[in-house]
């Protein structure tokens, strides 16, 4: 349901009228509506669950599995419209601007006084509604990563690509090699997690242009043909088992060396360390090709709704986007997770290469103009925008339509609010 039509549904059942505030409850029950069911992500969001046991509250636990949370995001307008909604829930992006804007969300800022001084300006802003810390961040994911298997990259002669022709060169012997050269997971994020790392290798300013002004001219340009037909040409190192697969099982492919390599976000790196496997040994975390200076990044965040009618933040949904922000959580929740810290001054002294160097070229592409939302994980557009995107993209990988013509349905796509 798209966010004109939950206000309406808002409306209809009462819940946007004024309900008087209620005494909240001291050691209240919290649920928490996430979609972190893979084996790394589940480790990492059960370091919060633990800790908020310790503190006295009762974690009522509303995982919906499914990447990147679509089916989650359903599931939480059906409790919100049905009264039930939850005391915290992952959401993120400008998707938070969308949700307080429906006057269902309770600021945070009571225990918020020392975020801004510890967060990235860029995404200190998107935790903001009218004002008001709404959303209390996790870390940072890097989105554009290339997963490679290390003893498949080591038979197809050792080198990591760097460009594109490189990339091919190396897929061409991978498959030479008798596996699979690119695991793909088939759903739409998944599509479209790959197309916008394509469209990053053309640089920052083309992918901000595209993506964030949505830039007609840039939108209908050949170097977007050639976007398009670069993807046409990695989906022939797919497999034929891509339909519907999770993009965990992809990522064991890789691990198992089925599969040589895998584009995915860093919460890949969860899946690694979950299966006991060292970057540089066994695998290589990589820039997308053409993108090292770039950084297409995704921060996970918790936004808290009003519960039992108060407009107040209760005592337990406090404690929650307290220790969400607390350096010690940051630090083990990232480390499990693949991520980084999101707040400033965390050690990464226990993470391992592949998170020193997204630590590392954040802070490059930070300085040189390259740090840019990713459109796949919610950070760069609204739910209709990104939604009519992705079924652009996913429809021309999912079919034989040419180049030219995806282009024209991107442009038209894009005007979508
Ligand atoms: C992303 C989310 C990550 C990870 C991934 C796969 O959108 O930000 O935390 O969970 O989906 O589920």
């Amino acid at each position: 349901m798209k966010f004109r039509k939950l206000i309406g549904a808002l409306g209809a059942a009462g819940l946007l009228c004024g309900v008087s505030a209620q005494a909240v409850q001291a050691a209240e029950s919290l649920s928490v509506l996430h979609w972190w069911t893979s084996g790394g992500e589940s480790k990492a969001v059960g370091v919060l669950k633990d800790d908020m046991t310790k503190e006295g509250y009762t974690w009522k636990d509303f995982a919906v599995a499914g990447g990147a949370g679509a089916a989650a995001m359903t599931a939480l307008k059906t409790q919100v419209i049905s009264g039930n909604a939850p005391s915290a829930a992952q959401i993120k992006g400008p998707l938070i601007q969308e949700w307080a804007e429906q006057g269902v969300l309770v600021p945070i800022d009571s225990v918020a006084g020392d975020w801004k001084k510890n967060l990235p300006p860029e995404i200190d802003k998107i935790l903001h509604a009218d004002g008001h810390y709404v959303a209390a961040p996790f870390s940072v994911h890097r989105v554009n990563w290339l997963w490679i298997n290390k003893a498949a990259l080591d038979k197809a002669g050792g080198k990591v690509p760097t460009t594109w022709p490189e990339f091919f060169e190396l897929a061409d012997k991978m498959k030479a090699q008798g596996i699979v050269p690119v695991a793909a997971g088939g759903q739409p994020w998944q599509d479209l997690t790959l197309w916008e790392d394509v469209v990053l290798s053309q640089g920052a300013d083309f992918y901000k242009k595209a993506i964030v002004d949505l830039d007609q001219k840039t939108l209908t340009s050949d170097q977007m043909v050639g976007v398009f037909d670069t993807v046409r040409k990695i989906e022939t190192y797919f497999d034929n088992g891509r339909t519907g697969r999770d993009w965990n099982l992809a990522t064991a492919m890789v691990i198992n060396g089925k599969a040589g390599m895998q584009f995915m976000g860093d919460w890949a790196k969860g899946e690694f360390a979950g299966a006991s496997k060292t970057a540089g040994t066994d695998y290589v975390c990589a820039p997308v090709p053409g993108t090292a200076k770039q950084y297409t990044f995704n921060v996970d965040s918790f936004v808290f709704f009003q519960q039992k009618g108060s407009k107040e933040a209760t005592p337990g949904q406090l404690a929650l986007a307290k220790t969400i922000m607390s350096p010690a959580f940051q630090e083990q929740f990232s480390l499990y997770k693949g991520s980084i810290p999101v707040r400033l001054g965390v050690s990464m002294a226990k993470f391992d290469a592949c998170g020193k160097q997204s630590y590392a070229d954040e802070q490059t592409a930070i300085k040189a103009g390259g740090y840019v939302p990713s459109l796949a994980h919610g950070m760069a557009q609204g739910d209709a925008t990104a939604g009519a995107i992705t079924d652009v993209v996913t429809k021309f990988m999912n079919s034989t339509q040419d180049s030219k013509s995806a282009v024209a349905a991107l442009a038209n796509a894009a005007k979508t609010k």
